[in-house]
This record gives structure tokens, C-alpha cells and sequence, in this order.
């Protein structure tokens, strides 16, 4: 693994001028810093933290061209500091940011398989009001290609079933300009497995994105649309 960008934080806190990632202080945690861009909606306007819907998730690709991320408003404010391990190792999940500490983004490719929202459909989403049968309640993510269930309330862990534990969800950094209420991505942490997702579909990127686009970092902004408006269709499980 390429470890050119990582920075390892140990308790240090971050000086982000005029900023507020909403996180008091950087627990012990590897974060891969990728492009800083701005959060944006379909026509390229900034979208603002307190218009985030609970009842429903939001899908930006992030931080390459072709890698999708889930944004998510949680009802309540998670605690946060959440101690996690993924193949990397471990790390220390931030919690929410925002004006109550509720926004949360994590990879939306499975730590599984990979499965992920493609404009076709999504097999793996965010059940915010209606109840995933698989996991018996709201405010979870589940893949229902092999029914791995994630709590985005903690980190994006896994929740305990009788299938085969896998790793959380990489957590995507998000920074908070409070004056603006407008959000940043700045990048990933947990374990990411993006390489293995380029080697999976690289055909299906291909078709897609054209020559070369799929593994570009996404720079400046990336839209943020509904899960709805992503894929034409959602797996329900
Ligand atoms: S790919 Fe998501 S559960 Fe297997």
C-alpha cells in the first residue's frame, strides 16, 4: 500500500483556521489525506449541513472519480471516539460534525465484496425510516448482496451476525465551516481497500468513466446527490 500521504495522528490536536471539523481533538487514528473539496449540490452550489434530510442518504463520489460515498444526517449525535480495527490496524472513529454533530460520511463500497452503487441500482443503502429486515431496525447501512449490516452511529462497524465479520466501513473525514454551514471532504480513514475496487470492476469503470478517469481524484468540488437520484434503483433487504 502506497502510505506516501498518511499522516499518523497520536492525540494531536488540528489547527484548521476558521474551520471546525467538530471534533475537539484527533484520538490516535491514520488519516490518508486526499483532495479537500467542497461539498456541493447538482448545480454546483454549496449544500448546507442543516438542509441534510434524516430520512434519507445522500451519495458523492469520493475521493476518486469513481468511488462513491455515503452522506448521512444522523437523527441523534453519535458519541464518537469509537475504537475500531481494520486491516490496517487500529483506529479511533471522530463522530458526527455539522451543527449537531449528526453528519457522518463513510465509503459506500462494502468492506465485504465491494458491492456499491452503480446509476443501475445499489444493492447496499442506508435505511433511515423504513426498518431493514435483515437487521430488524432503522439507522443502519446494509449490503444485501451477502447481508453484512453496519452501524454508521459507530464508526461504520459491523454489526454482530452469524455471518463472517468483516471491517468497518472507511470513514470519510469531513471539516465543517460553521460561518458558512457548508462541509468539506478531506479524506479517508480505517482501512480502504479502493485499489482492490479499481482491480475488480476495472471494466465496468472503464465503460462508464472512459480511459483514465475511474482512479482521478475527485478535486475542488463533488455533488452530492440522494441515494434515489444516484442509482435508478435500491436492493431492500
Ligand atoms: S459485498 Fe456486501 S455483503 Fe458481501
Amino acid at each position: 500500500m502506497d502510505r506516501r500521504n498518511f499522516i499518523k495522528f497520536c492525540g494531536v490536536t488540528t489547527a484548521l483556521a476558521g474551520f471546525q471539523a467538530g471534533y475537539p481533538t484527533l484520538r490516535a487514528a491514520e488519516l490518508k489525506q486526499y483532495n479537500k473539496v467542497k461539498l456541493v449540490d447538482g448545480k454546483g452550489q454549496p449544500i448546507k449541513a442543516k438542509n441534510l434530510t434524516t430520512k434519507e442518504s445522500y451519495v458523492f463520489n469520493y475521493p476518486f472519480m469513481s468511488t462513491p460515498a455515503f452522506l448521512l444526517n444522523l437523527p441523534t449525535k453519535p458519541p464518537g471516539g469509537d475504537k475500531l480495527v481494520g486491516k490496517d490496524g487500529e483506529y479511533t472513529w471522530e463522530g458526527g460534525t455539522g451543527v449537531d454533530g449528526t453528519v457522518v460520511a463513510f465509503t459506500a463500497i462494502c468492506s465485504h465484496q465491494l458491492s456499491y452503487p452503480t446509476k443501475d441500482g445499489s444493492p447496499i443503502s442506508y435505511y433511515a425510516t423504513e426498518p431493514s429486515e435483515d437487521a430488524g431496525r432503522t439507522g443502519v447501512i446494509v449490503c444485501c448482496e451477502h447481508d453484512r449490516i453496519y452501524d454508521p452511529a459507530q464508526g461504520g462497524k459491523m454489526i454482530a451476525t452469524n455471518k463472517k465479520a468483516t471491517q468497518p466501513m472507511a470513514a470519510i473525514r469531513l471539516e465543517y465551516d460553521a460561518a458558512a454551514d457548508e462541509l468539506y471532504a478531506t479524506g479517508v480513514y480505517g482501512t480502504e481497500r479502493f485499489n482492490d475496487f479499481f482491480k475488480a470492476y476495472k471494466k465496468e469503470l472503464l465503460e462508464e468513466y472512459g480511459p483514465g478517469v475511474a482512479k482521478q481524484e475527485v478535486a475542488d468540488t463533488a455533488a452530492v446527490l440522494l441515494l434515489s437520484e444516484y442509482s435508478a434503483t435500491k436492493d431492500k433487504c
